[in-house]
């Protein structure tokens, strides 16, 4: 692992506390063999065994089957992950800024090396998305997106809504809950929801968007009172990401939006993040969930290392699924 923030954290906890049920779902044990951080002596959670701790990145990387990068940032993250696929591991990783910049010339690396890059958690947090546009859908076609894909910036409109609070002072209340980036600019001037569309049109439209062709605004302009005027109009103010087809191609967009009351993503509340998906036969579909803290981007990022870890073992059939026929009836299906 690379990185140990809150979410790597997390991931430690939830692969020590599930070792037996995750090993059952590979059908090999998942042995975590280190920890990259900047500062080995730097104060961490008891869950994080300090044995397994390296600023040696760049050898970590080199005997590790499965690399997840969780420091965000471009570099030493790509380059990291470079090296990884060179040497053969599946890469997971959550890293949206990077994926939005240059995610291609990891997919390329890893198509020649014949591993796979695994990015569930880089968009929208905890809420399955990455995969349900990838594989679900890809026998559609997508006709738009809208997401509610940046937590801070949803809690900071939803405090002005309901309690009048000012930009400055909601933008306070969110970094104290954990929400927000290492520097919350990157939430509330939108880079954050950018990087995310931009992934998220990439896959929806079958095609390369680049951070740079997202138009960008964020939510620093928006003030109390127009989130009130907003609210006496029947409308919420919403920090969007929106992408969809248009007769030129795709445009993908990020700012403040009115929203319809009776919108479903305008009862998206505090930190949850929502993504609002038109397709031409599906129709409309939501996934709503948690978008950011630690747990519930760790759940992402360990679905992603069971994913990687079972192709690794069983080509990518799971244990449970190969002996379906076998597995135990519940207490209640055979009283
Ligand atoms: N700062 C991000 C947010 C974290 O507020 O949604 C998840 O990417």
């Amino acid at each position: 692992m690379l990185g140990c923030g809150v979410v790597g954290t997390e991931v430690v906890r939830l692969l020590t506390q599930q070792a037996d049920d995750l090993a059952a779902r590979v059908g090999a044990p998942l042995e975590l063999v280190g920890v990259a951080v900047r500062n080995v002596d730097a104060p961490r959670d008891p869950v994080v065994d300090r044995a397994l701790l390296t600023a040696d990145a760049d050898e970590l990387v080199t005997r590790a089957d499965i690399v997840v990068e969780l420091m965000g940032g471009e570099e030493p993250a790509r380059n990291l992950l470079l090296r990884a696929i060179e040497h053969g591991a599946s890469v997971v990783t959550a890293n949206k800024a990077l994926l939005a910049q240059d995610g291609p010339t990891l997919y390329r690396a890893a198509d020649e090396a014949g591993v796979d890059v695994y990015y569930e958690a880089a968009v929208a947090g905890a809420i399955p998305i990455v995969r349900p546009i990838r594989e679900s859908l890809t026998g559609d076609k997508i006709r738009r997106v809208l997401g509610i894909v940046n937590g801070t910036t949803n809690y900071v409109l939803d405090r002005m809504a309901t309690d009048g609070l000012e930009l400055e002072d909601a933008v306070k209340e969110a970094q104290g809950l954990g929400y927000a980036e290492a520097d919350p600019t990157a939430d509330v001037e939108g880079y954050d929801a950018a990087a995310k569309a931009a992934i998220l049109a990439s896959l929806a439209f079958h095609t390369r968007v680049h951070l740079d062709d997202v138009y960008r605004e964020g939510i620093t302009s928006v003030t109390a009172s127009d989130v009130a005027w907003a609210a006496r109009t029947g409308h919420a103010v919403k920090l969007l990401a929106i992408a969809e087809a248009t007769d030129d191609g795709v445009s993908v967009r990020v700012h403040p939006a009115l929203v319809p009351l009776d919108h479903p993503l305008a009862g998206v509340r505090g930190a949850f993040n929502a993504v609002f998906v038109e397709a031409e036969a599906a129709g409309e579909l939501m996934f709503y969930g948690r978008g950011a803290g630690g747990a519930p981007t760790a759940s992402a990022v360990l679905g992603d290392v069971v994913s990687a870890a079972r192709h690794r073992v069983l080509g990518g059939k799971s244990p449970e699924e190969s002996t379906y026929a076998d597995l135990p009836l519940l207490p209640h299906a055979s009283a």
